[in-house]
């Protein structure tokens, strides 16, 4: 029930179409029950009696209410339209701009493919029972009911027959109806994981086509599919059985009542009219009935995903601006004071409906558990600092904590010389300038990708940035040169351009501190130490922090952090390391006998 509350408060400038959807349902329904109720009159008045006028008369009263119910009926839908719509469209907009405001364990949580699927499918699901619901709730408890009334009105005793003929239709309806919903729930909950199948195959298509490994997806799709299929058979079969059983009963109710009418009609106590009208009133009833039904599947399917998209928009960001927020940061220094980080462990488990239920453990306190831990270090404004350390040693969660990405477990990050939980978010992430290990451009020109880490740039700006990072001598060899248009997700660049593009946009923010995480990997050695030597001479105050795998990225800096299994091995300069350092010197050997490195040559002068 939370959910939906808070759901209907996205309906927002909705509000209007919302109502009137309704109020003109009702004078649709209106038209519709008094029509037979006219056209008893006419029977009776008119044609039994042979009377022209009366006939004319009624027929024209029959005509003009025909109308005005298409009239009610055109508006109602025009409103349910509009007011569905917009209201999926709120949702899409609510979810998305809270989206925006996630950290990056707020997205860890969900994953990317369950988000889209949250934005897309489930919307779409509460778009189509919200449009049913504003339409049809209305209409068939009303229609029934008013039905009803001109029944008994009509003649109580031949309504007895239906009344009992609700009671049989209602139990079995529903009966099927608590079988479908189970089925449904089922059938879409496997709707969600074919959904995040197609997404993640989708966009790493060019992987599997790489590891040769379309079969073996396709026949993973295919199977899911297929599952899809059946389910979805089972639960609409359960569902079209509505339709005969309901015509069984109305088919009983029709023959009953001109059974008894037509003695009633002999004996002289009814009409033909009357008769004619009753039995329309039957149908509207039994109909009206099938639809209530028909409703009650649809809030039970989309139970669940007002659920998923609820949570998606109730979702509290847990990184935030703090009270009083420090806006400026007086330099590039860096310090970390008994630091220990821990991920998030994300648990996804079924409730008793088989609805998914996300939750966050708190973070433990076990050292086996922590991804970094006992960290304290102090860098100076302006240093170059090498990180080098195996795979998953550390390294990239290291970096997130400086401009926030995540925040620390125990003991606290700063940067010029004030924690960064007290920093205005922005403030921080525009002068501490990460580019990420797994980095992506958009859409658009270079120009447009510069852009993006400054809008306020300008072409010169641009240009002076590229220079930085070794980007100006391919865009310059580029026809379009600033203008080159960049596919989705850069595809049209090669990986070495692309890694450059995003050092050069890092640095349109013209940041106290830089992180290049594993971003030079894949540029050749010379273009390499050129990045670097561009960076020492032209940025000389900035702090930059160089993770890398090549000894050779990290020989020149001031300083290298060892990461070692989430704890600094040591802190010194590669000279030092050299000579005293282990891990540094077995790297540096290894590394040194692959010199055959064909710009060796280049390096070195
Ligand atoms: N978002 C995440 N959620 C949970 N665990 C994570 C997440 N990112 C990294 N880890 C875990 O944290 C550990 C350290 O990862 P990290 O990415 O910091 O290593 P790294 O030193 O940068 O490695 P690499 O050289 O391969 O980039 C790994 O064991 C990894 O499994
Ligand atoms: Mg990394």
């Amino acid at each position: 029930m939370h959910n939906f509350k808070v759901l209907m408060a996205q309906i927002r400038q909705y509000k209007r179409s919302t109502i009137l959807t309704p109020v003109f349902t009702l004078l649709e329904v209106l038209m519709e029950i008094l029509i037979p109720y006219i056209t008893a009159a006419l029977i009776d008045q008119g044609i039994e009696a042979g009377n022209m006028d009366r006939v004319l008369h009624f027929g024209g009263i029959m005509l003009i209410m025909a109308f005005a119910s298409l009239f009610f009926g055109i508006m109602s839908g025009t409103f349910a339209a509009d007011a569905s719509s917009g209201f999926a469209a709120n949702l899409r907009k609510t979810m998305y701009g809270n989206i925006q405001t996630f950290s990056f364990s707020n997205i860890d949580k969900y994953s990317t493919a369950g988000l889209i699927t949250r934005m897309t499918t489930d919307v779409t699901n509460i778009q189509n029972a919200f449009m049913m619901i504003i339409r049809i709730a209305v209409r068939a408890p009303l229609m029934m009911i008013i039905s009803l009334v001109m029944c008994i009105m009509i003649n109580p005793n031949v309504s007895v027959v239906f009344l009992i003929a609700i009671a049989v239709l209602g139990v079995v309806l529903f009966g099927i109806i608590g079988k479908a919903t189970t089925a449904f729930r089922q059938t879409f909950r496997k709707y969600d994981n074919l959904n995040a199948s197609i997404e993640e195959n989708v966009s790493a298509i060019r992987v599997v086509k790489a590891f040769v490994r379309e079969d073996y997806e396709d026949n993973k799709f295919t199977k899911a599919a297929t599952d899809l299929y059946n389910r979805f058979v089972r639960a609409e079969k359960l569902v079209v059985m509505n339709m005969p059983v309901m015509m069984l009963v109305v088919d009983f109710c029709i023959v009953a009542i001109s059974w008894m009418g037509a003695h009633y009609i002999v004996a002289g106590t009814m009409t033909t009219g009357e008769l004619t009208s009753l039995l329309s009133y039957v149908m509207n009833v039994l109909f009206s009935l099938m639809m209530l039904s028909m409703i009650f599947v649809m809030i039970t399917m989309s139970a669940a995903s007002a659920q998923r998209i609820s949570e998606v928009i109730e979702e509290q960001p847990d990184i935030v601006n703090p009270e009083n927020p420090v806006m400026t940061v007086r330099d590039g220094s860096i310090d970390f004071v008994d630091v220990d980080f821990a991920y998030k462990r994300r648990n996804v488990s079924y409730d008793k409906d088989g609805n998914e239920v996300i939750t966050e453990e708190a973070v433990s306190k076990e050292r086996s558990e922590e991804t970094l831990h006992d960290i304290t270090l102090h860098i100076h404004s302006g240093e170059t600092i090498g990180i080098i350390g195996g795979t998953g040693s550390g390294k990239s969660s290291m970096v997130s904590l400086i401009s926030r990405l995540y925040d620390v477990t125990n003991g606290s990050v700063s940067v010029g010389g004030v924690d960064v939980r007290n920093y205005d978010l922005d403030t921080l992430r525009n002068e501490v300038s990460v580019v990420l290990q797994q980095n992506v451009l958009f859409s658009g020109t270079i120009m447009d990708n510069l852009k993006w880490g400054n809008e306020n740039a300008t072409l010169e700006d641009c240009k002076e940035a590229c220079r930085l990072a070794c980007a100006d001598e391919f865009i310059d060899r580029f026809p379009d040169g600033y203008e080159t248009r960049i596919t989705q997700g850069g595809t049209n660049v090669s990986g070495g351009q692309k890694q450059r593009l995003c050092i050069a946009r890092a640095l349109m923010k013209k940041p106290k501190v830089l992180i290049l995480d594993d971003s030079t990997s894949a540029c050749d050695t010379a273009t390499d130490a050129k990045i670097r030597r561009a960076f020492a001479t032209k940025i000389p105050g900035t702090t930059k922090l160089i993770i890398a795998q090549r000894i050779s990225s990290v020989a020149d800096a001031d300083r290298v952090i060892i990461l070692d299994n989430g704890t600094i091995n040591a802190f010194d300069t590669p000279d030092n390391l050299l000579k005293t350092n282990k891990i540094y010197a077995e790297i540096y050997e290894s590394q040194q006998q692959g010199s055959g490195d064909f710009d060796e040559a280049a390096l070195a002068d």
